[in-house]
């Protein structure tokens, strides 16, 4: 009889791995949280998307035939690295597309009617009663929500901008025909979008394009008093360049689920009353952690048992049904 095959799963992923019925072909090692990869015979990885898997790691694991990581977003792993060695990569979309939505607009709302602002007040034992001009916000029904990335997560959060008497326009690759039914969305360039939104709503994978794509410029280009709202990777925007922004009020506000060196987030930043700040939470539901477990773990079988991937991304972006996924 042949010996189990031998994975490294994360061990923030212990409850999981617990709940779950692990296959006689199947050896599971926990791998520590500030744990380097250890040199092994190891076929299989399930990393979070807070670790690093490059081309160092990757040669330490001489066997390795699958990175399944644990997350939509894959930009903590070389692709290009992994493909040189045979790796395949695959992710976990589709689990935390609906969460990740909410999250969106629950930051939408957070930011244009100031609520962390108005907790604030509530809580300090300061506030002197109701006045007319306290802590007034940006009303959403005639505005416009600008998405930029038009994948799973930018599609239902499009979507949703009807219930609040929202038009939507998109930034895509491709057109959305979702989008356009769903929300009657219209497909437009990015400067376009970024003068003409009212809340600009980011849903783009990390790549070498979308990194710094909402920089000092895109900033500057945006519409007077606008609302920047990111749940997806934070290199997408320049923090440096996004806090005068804020500052000088030019935009109104911004809320933020992710940073660029996360969980660093820039004081200038978090001395900021205007910016709604978040630590990555937008997955953080139980459904969505639940099925991204299962979805990376089957990815793992698969993988390492040289099945087809369910979930295979490439450096040309997700093998799956839909290209365009934000994070
Ligand atoms: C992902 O899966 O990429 C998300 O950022 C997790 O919240």
């Amino acid at each position: 009889m042949t010996s189990p095959a031998r994975v490294l799963v994360a061990e923030e992923l212990r409850y999981f791995l617990e709940g779950t019925t692990v296959p006689e072909d199947i050896d599971p090692t926990v791998l520590g949280a500030g744990d380097p990869v250890p040199e092994g015979p190891y076929v299989g990885l399930l990393p979070l998307l807070v670790r690093t898997v490059g081309a160092e790691e990757m040669d330490r694991l001489p066997q390795l035939r699958v990175i399944a990581n644990y997350g939509v977003g894959y930009d903590n792993v070389d692709l290009a690295a992994a493909r040189a060695r045979g790796i395949g990569v695959s992710n976990t979309p589709g689990a935390l597309t609906m969460a990740t939505a909410e999250m969106t607009w629950a930051l939408i709302l957070a930011a244009a009617r100031r609520l962390p602002e108005g907790e604030r007040l509530a809580r300090s034992g300061t506030w002197a009663g109701w006045h007319p001009t306290q802590l007034v916000g940006m009303g959403l029904d005639g505005r416009t929500l600008g998405v930029v990335g038009a994948g799973r997560i930018g599609t239902e959060v499009g979507l949703r901008a009807r219930a609040f008497d929202m038009g939507v326009l998109y930034w895509s690759r491709g057109r959305n025909r979702v989008l356009e039914r769903g929300a009657g969305a219209r497909r437009v360039e990015l400067d376009e979008l970024l003068a003409a939104a009212d809340v600009v709503s980011l849903h783009v994978a990390l790549t070498p394009e979308t990194a710094g794509l909402i920089d000092a410029a895109a900033l500057d280009a945006m519409k007077p008093g606008a609302i920047l709202v990111n749940t997806a990777r934070g290199a997408v925007v320049d923090e440096a360049a996004l806090v005068p922004a804020l500052a000088s009020g030019r935009l109104r506000a911004a809320a933020l689920d992710v940073y660029d060196d996360e969980p660093r987030i820039p004081a200038a930043l978090r001395g900021l009353d205007n910016v709604v700040l978040m630590p990555h939470l937008g997955s953080a539901t139980e459904r969505a952690r639940a099925g991204m477990w299962e979805i990376a773990w089957e990815n793992l079988l698969r993988g390492v048992r040289l099945q087809r991937l369910r979930d295979p991304v490439t450096e040309r972006g997700p093998g799956t049904a839909e290209a365009g996924e934000g994070a």
